[in-house]
């Protein structure tokens, strides 16, 4: 069982999404048994809060089902998880600060499984609009898709 972890600033918008898409894409590929998925902030901003209204709405759109309520990142976690997945380079960065020398190999920007990527960052959609919102969606799917290609075989 190797365990995910999505990484944003408030949790609400990005890194949930992530958690969701992954799961869904796990689930089509029958790999529910090898992989956990989750997902938090490095702010505190919004813990305890489900998801951007914005963010359930692409999630749905897209026939993923999403549930998660807001939590911050913690030391512990990265003892926890395998893989730790930033959105940008903000948020790789905070994570650094809690990490030992162990952990390092596990950090990784989400974009760096991206076929298109134009930047190292998953922008922050916050301040956007439903076109931002897609546009993560797609970021996401696509560079998820890469991830289990390269990492999702059972055998
Ligand atoms: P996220 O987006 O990091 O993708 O969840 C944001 C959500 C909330 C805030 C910033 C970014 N905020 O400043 O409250």
């Amino acid at each position: 069982m190797q365990k995910v972890l999505f990484v944003c600033l408030g949790n609400i918008c990005r890194s949930p999404l992530a958690e969701a898409i992954f799961n869904h894409k796990i689930s089509q590929r029958g790999l529910e048994r090898h992989f956990l998925a989750d997902s938090c902030g490095t702010s505190h901003y919004h813990i305890g809060d489900p998801p951007d209204p914005r963010t359930l709405h692409s999630a749905r759109q897209n026939g993923v089902p999403i549930q998660h309520l807001g939590r911050q990142l913690h030391a512990a976690d990265l003892d926890r998880f395998d893989w730790i997945f930033a959105m940008d380079r903000s948020n790789h960065h905070h994570i650094l600060t809690l990490a030992r020398a162990e952990h390092h190999v596990k950090v990784h920007l989400m974009r760096r499984w991206d076929p298109q990527s134009d930047s190292h960052d998953v922008p922050d959609p916050y301040y956007g609009d439903e076109r931002d919102f897609q546009d993560v969606f797609a970021i996401l799917s696509r560079s998820i898709d890469v991830f289990l290609d390269e990492h999702g075989s059972i055998n």
